[in-house]
């Protein structure tokens, strides 16, 4: 194959690292060719996958979160919108959880956020003598502990 992009091009467009390329080879989210020289080649698509990879950890998930969901995507093809919709349609539950953590932070931030310190005013009334630590450890007066 003399077509397909080298690891050097993939990682000028990408923005990562040549060893980071193959390390997300080694967890399968790019599948590289091989030319007759027997050097990798890789397909555009592998510019959305890493891409999308990217964005997703920007997000705060894991490699073993989207890792799965890439490998449905199939190999040496690029996948079609339906591919993508499918994808999106699984991280939307997950973002949509992140925004209402982030929002609730946000939100909650300048008041009690029953974390044990009782340093605000409002601790008396939202943690009480921090009743919260009953709950268990954290601030319990945010979403993003308690969901
Ligand atoms: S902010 Fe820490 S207990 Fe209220």
């Amino acid at each position: 194959m003399s077509q397909g992009l080298t690891i050097g091009e993939l990682a000028d467009r990408t923005g990562l690292a040549v060893s980071a390329i193959r390390f997300y080879e080694t967890h399968d989210i790019v599948k590289p060719l091989r030319n007759k020289g027997g050097h990798r080649r890789y397909g555009r698509p592998d510019i959305r996958r890493l891409s999308f990879v990217m964005a997703a950890q920007k997000l705060g998930f894991s490699l073993s979160e989207i890792a799965p969901h890439l490998r449905r995507l199939p190999d040496h093809k690029a996948p079609s919108k339906a591919d993508w919709t499918r994808i999106s349609k699984a991280f939307r539950q997950d973002i949509d959880a992140r925004i209402a953590a982030l929002e609730d932070l946000r939100d909650k931030l300048d008041g009690c956020i029953g974390c044990g310190c009782l340093s605000l005013k409002s601790c008396a009334l939202y943690n009480p003598a921090d009743v919260k630590s009953v709950e268990g450890p954290g601030p319990r007066n945010l979403k993003a502990t308690t969901t």
